[in-house]
């Protein structure tokens, strides 16, 4: 069985495209429509119930598109609103809070993780509580860094301003204690994470300086790559790949949605991934009705 329909990727901005740049390396026979809600970015530092009310607009307008199955390459929108969101539709939902995790717990040989979000992901404790299904004897210390989304739409991705910032929003990660002396996560002395999860998407623009800053003993997992191995399972799985075996398919196509200004979002992806960014069309959002 195979099924032609695009994947459907939501995000509140650019950064998702960090995400929908896996899944057409990992799976590029199949079509994608990528919706940014930039209108109503960051939804990372607002309150739970915007950021339920935001996304499920969203989606409501990738369904209306007859996507075939629904990433929210959003951290935040995933942590806050999966659930909800599952219950709404009956096509598949994948998130990127349980492929990141479950990566993470993976990864670790000391049981010891650090998780790096926007505030609202990490007031939710998806992460924490996603890690600990994997393997309940790891230790997780979440940490939100609010100061890199702003830095990445900044288009400042090295440099050594860039480099302060993340040293900076990262201490308390690595530091025994924060500015006013304080201890930040109770652990044994001596005791340090040996992989650090990037829970955000626009974390992984930074990897590079945060790969540097954690240093070489650390492993960096981002939740982009382990999220397009998900898809392309789930895609399996459900008999909807685009073509048997998810192999390359010629005529796959692209489309970018956005409910800002599409110059603006051109300009900025143009920044981050590459000059040949592809148009990005404007579309308004109904609000939901039930
Ligand atoms: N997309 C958000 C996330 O991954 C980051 C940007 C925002 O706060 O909207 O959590």
């Amino acid at each position: 069985m195979t099924d032609s329909r695009p994947i459907g990727v939501f995000d509140s901005g650019v950064g998702g495209l960090t995400v929908l740049r896996e899944i057409i390396r990992r799976s590029p026979g199949e079509s994608t429509i990528y919706l940014g809600d930039n209108a109503r970015a960051p939804y990372g530092v607002r309150p739970d119930e915007e950021v339920l009310a935001f996304s499920t607009q969203s989606l409501d307008l990738l369904v209306e598109r007859d996507v075939k199955a629904i990433v929210v390459a959003c951290n935040t929108s995933t942590a806050v609103a999966i659930g909800a969101l599952r219950r709404r539709y009956d096509l598949p939902i994948l998130g990127v809070i349980r492929p990141g995790a479950s990566a993470a717990a993976l990864a670790t040989r000391n049981r010891r993780v650090g998780v790096i979000a926007t505030p609202a992901t990490i007031r939710s404790h998806a992460y924490f509580g996603a890690i600990k299904d994997e393997n309940p004897a790891v230790e997780v210390y979440e940490h939100a860094t609010p100061t890199l989304v702003p830095l990445v739409e900044a288009g400042e991705l090295t440099g050594a301003s860039a480099e302060a910032a993340v040293a900076e929003a990262l201490a308390p990660l690595f530091g025994e204690r924060d500015a006013e002396g304080e201890s930040i996560f109770p652990r044994p002395p001596g005791a340090t994470i040996d992989t650090l999860l990037l829970g955000c998407t626009h974390y992984p623009l930074l990897r590079p300086i945060i790969a540097a800053v954690a240093g070489e003993h650390v492993a960096i997992v981002d939740s982009a790559t382990a999220t397009a191995s998900a898809l392309a399972e789930l895609l399996s799985i459900n008999g909807l790949e685009a073509s048997p075996g998810g192999v390359g398919a010629p005529g796959a196509s692209h489309l970018q949605l956005t409910t800002g200004d599409p110059g603006s979002f051109h300009t900025l992806a143009g920044r981050l991934f590459g000059a040949a960014f592809p148009d990005v069309e404007r579309v308004e959002l109904a609000v939901a009705t039930r």
